[in-house]
């Protein structure tokens, strides 16, 4: 009988695809398979986010939960980015928890399992060409990492101190993945790394040929049998023409942008450390609008940063209203350990944050209601990725809508044009028109 492994996955992509190496790692070397009850494992293991404070609390009070429904004997293993910044202290905070391995650390999990109290949270550590083996989650769509790391330094955020310097992933390496991944039926080809548009700054073999991420795009995009691309993601800084416009003349390039604004106001920016101002914003949004037909433009907008006046979060606002984002991430400004914005005075009061916050979902609610509605009649192709109840299947238009429709498992990982009939604010449903 084989072990078994339990693993729960908090926080973005690029930890889900580390959870994916993990259990390649362990399935391989280890013989473990993966389990849906903490009950039967033999190894329960929690891949942990740090951006914001709650999802540092979720880890203990997961562990809470482990404790109890737990194997006597079963061992708790804590990965990600909060073992990357809180290290040894989760043992002393979390007695039952067996070892703590960083974000960057995830090609040792195998000597981690067996040594005792093992900690290590190097976030120098270069695992840019280690090959992992192959495990996916989803057969149609695959993440596959082009960098480690990330080289800004925006003064809110912890992932520089949690994932370490970027460092990007070969080209061969990357290309490599993307036809594995095709070969074994996947249809989308899911890019990632912190910053992917800084791509080619930095390889660990220094001889490597200079390139960035418009040229890596289109390499991808010449990989017999990849229909669709998607990334995530780019910085808005590192929008420059060239790659706008290999973005918008790539087929299969999926017409999806995401444009991390988290301010409207170029002095909180500033302030945040990322390079970019209100009118460079708003100047890409508007050409990316004007190059691309029907681009759908996600956004993560971060309210009450220290010193935000009334003002600045009337500029957050105004961005808003001008880009009309297809999708918005919005959160309360979380103070976090070894940050820079931590340290600063003016931190706004929580209240006043919540209520900031509020007013930007609200807005946006009604924005997103507007293009909801505007989507009745149309026709897009959908990629079908999962089953839904009552007999329907769910799956992304190119421009990356949520469509649903009636049908059954026959057609997931197929394309077939939908034409909208219920415009919902989260889900388009519709009718297929043609398979
Ligand atoms: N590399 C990505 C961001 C990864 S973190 C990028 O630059 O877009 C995901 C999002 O979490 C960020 O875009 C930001 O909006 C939010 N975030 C990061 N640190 C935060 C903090 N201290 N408080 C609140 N939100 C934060
Ligand atoms: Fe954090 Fe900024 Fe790096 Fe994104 S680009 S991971 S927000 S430091
Ligand atoms: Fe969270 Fe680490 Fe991703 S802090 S958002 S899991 S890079």
């Amino acid at each position: 009988m084989g072990k078994k492994l339990y693993i729960e996955t908090i926080g973005c992509a690029m930890n889900v695809r580390d959870s994916e190496h993990i259990i390649a790692e362990l399935r391989d070397k280890e013989g473990y398979e993966v389990v849906e009850d903490i009950s039967s494992a033999d190894l329960i293991l929690i891949n942990t986010c740090s951006v914001r404070e709650k999802p540092v609390h979720k880890l203990f009070s997961e562990i809470g939960v482990f404790n109890k429904k737990k194997k006597p004997d079963a061992k708790i293993g804590v990965c990600g980015c909060t073992a990357s910044h809180l290290g040894e202290e989760i043992l002393k905070k979390a007695p039952s928890v067996s070892f703590v391995l960083g974000a960057r650390n995830v090609s040792k999990i195998s000597k981690a399992i067996k040594t005792e109290n093992f900690v290590d949270v190097d976030i120098d550590y270069d695992e840019s060409e280690y090959a992992f083996g192959d495990f996916r989650s989803s057969p149609y769509k695959a993440y596959i990492n082009i960098s480690i790391g990330c080289d800004k330094s925006c003064t809110y955020c912890i992932v520089p101190h949690t994932r370490g310097d970027e460092i990007s992933i070969p080209p061969n390496i990357i290309i490599n993945e993307v036809k594995k991944a095709v070969d074994s039926g996947a249809k989308e080809i899911f890019l990632l790394g912190q910053n992917v548009n800084n791509y080619g700054v930095r390889f660990r073999d220094k001889t490597l040929k200079k390139m960035d991420f418009s040229d890596l795009l289109e390499m991808v995009s010449e990989v017999e049998g990849v229909e669709r691309i998607r990334f995530t993601s780019p910085h808005p800084l590192h929008m420059d023409d060239k790659f706008l416009k290999v973005f918008a003349s790539n087929p299969k390039i999926c017409k999806s942008m995401h444009m991390p604004l988290q301010s409207g106001s170029t002095k909180i920016l500033k302030a945040m450390k990322r390079g970019y101002s209100k009118e460079w914003f708003l100047d890409r949004a508007f050409k990316l609008r004007e190059m691309v037909k029907d681009v759908h433009i996600s956004t993560d907008v971060i309210v009450a940063f220290p010193g935000e006046s009334d003002e600045d979060f009337e500029d957050t606002l105004d961005v808003v209203k001008k880009v009309r984002f297809e999708q918005m991430f919005s959160f309360k400004y979380s103070p976090r350990p070894l940050t820079k914005a931590a340290e600063f005075k003016e931190q706004i009061p929580s209240d006043i944050g919540s209520q900031r916050l509020k007013t930007l979902q609200d807005l946006h609610s009604d924005i997103l209601d507007e293009i909801s509605l505007a989507q009745q009649g149309k026709i897009y192709t959908v990629l079908f990725e999962e089953l839904r109840s009552n007999d329907m299947v769910a799956g992304r238009s190119d421009n990356n809508f949520m469509i649903q429709t009636n049908g059954n498992k026959e057609l997931l990982g197929k394309f077939a044009d939908v034409k909208i009939t219920n415009p919902r604010r989260m889900v388009l449903y519709g009718d297929i028109v043609k398979t």
